[in-house]
């Protein structure tokens, strides 16, 4: 296929061997969004075609189609919400690719980079519209309730997010509650309606909510991590980029805190001028005082309270085994 590299060809068969329960629905959730993006626009087409090519791991879906299979499966109702989550995050990574200016994603260009941010806006507003309607022809208000909070809480992240660049007096609280809404409550509900599809309720869909909360924070402090510890190629997006756009994650916040040469990487924030010599020398401060460190091992406190919870969902082992197995993955993952 174009625009996968080796790499990326070998992440995807990586990635789907943890998604092997789901793995002929997960192919059927493929077809399904291939069906919703089509448009009478040609120009629209190719914008759609070149981002079902860019493919990307598709977690969000596969945890709807492993948590639907906790209960009862109902595979028809549990594809199409599978393929309307993941177009929603299709959307808001176009979307999101504007506000951050961001040129590569999935190893190819961007939307923004290739059609410039009309487009982008315009795409991004199809796939949110063909998302919610798939999502209202499920019949079930509170499913289509959950995922248009999910957005809005989102958009306020993103917006937290905008406010706090360059604050170098920031707590950390505030990044784990931005990270929270911009990540963490999509996975937790991506987890909770596969759930909620299969008729679970009470504790027990609420224990796959928290396992989903646990997996999206740490997924979100990992892709904090590899934003300086991974390459381009191993991520198929630019890297270094949040501190280059005064986006200060943990690892950042907390060197902040603690580092003997705070002062200085203070003033590199403040100075607002931060290019690859800037990022090197922050992966030198942050290296020096075990920063990334520190915030691996909150994404691993995130990971295990995620585990615990599936202690408490009584269907079944081979499922949690494999939902396990993705949490394992999110803080092992260099893509
Ligand atoms: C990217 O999500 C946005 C974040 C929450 C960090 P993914 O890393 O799941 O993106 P794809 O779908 O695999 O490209
Ligand atoms: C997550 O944050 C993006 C969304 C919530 C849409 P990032 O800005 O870190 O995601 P990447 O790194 O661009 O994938
Ligand atoms: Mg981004
Ligand atoms: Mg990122």
């Amino acid at each position: 296929m174009s625009g996968l590299t080796e790499e990326t060809q070998d992440n995807k068969e990586k990635i789907m061997s943890l998604f092997a329960d789901v793995q002929s629905d997960m192919a059927t959730v493929d077809e399904a969004i291939t069906k919703e993006l089509s448009a009478s626009n040609e120009l629209l087409t190719d914008v759609s075609v070149h981002l079902l090519k860019g493919g990307g791991k598709r977690l969000r879906p596969a945890l709807v189609l492993l948590t639907g299979k906790l209960g009862d499966y109902d595979r028809e109702k549990l594809v199409a919400v599978a393929a309307a989550v993941e177009i929603i995050h299709m959307a808001t990574l176009v979307h999101d690719d504007v506000v951050d200016r961001s040129l590569v994603r999935r190893g190819v260009p961007t939307v923004n980079a290739r059609w410039g941010e009309r487009v982008s806006v315009l795409t991004g507003d199809f796939l949110f519209a063909r998302s919610f309607s798939l999502l209202a022809q499920q019949g079930d208000n509170d499913i289509v309730k959950v995922m248009a909070n999910v957005v809005s809480e989102m958009s306020i992240g993103e917006f937290e997010q905008m406010t706090a660049t360059y604050d170098w007096k920031q707590e950390e609280q505030k990044y784990f509650e931005r990270i929270n809404k911009k990540t963490a409550f999509f996975i937790a509900e991506s987890c909770w309606v596969g759930g909620y599809v299969a008729g679970l309720r009470g504790s027990e869909l609420e224990a796959i909510r928290k396992y989903g909360y646990g997996v999206g924070m740490s997924f979100q402090i990992i892709d904090d991590i590899l934003d300086f510890t991974a390459s381009e190629e191993e991520l198929g997006k630019p890297v270094g980029s949040d501190l280059r756009s005064g986006i200060l994650t943990l690892p950042v916040i907390y060197a902040l805190q603690v580092s003997p040469q705070a002062k200085e990487l203070q003033e590199i924030i403040n100075s607002r001028k931060i290019d690859n010599k800037e990022v090197w020398r922050v992966k030198e401060i942050l290296t020096a005082c075990n920063a990334l460190e520190y915030s691996y091992d909150k994404a691993t406190e995130y990971i295990d309270m995620a585990k615990k919870n599936l202690g408490s969902i009584e269907k079944s082992e081979r499922i949690k085994d494999s939902l396990d197995d993705i949490a394992t993955f999110v803080i092992a993952r260099r893509f």
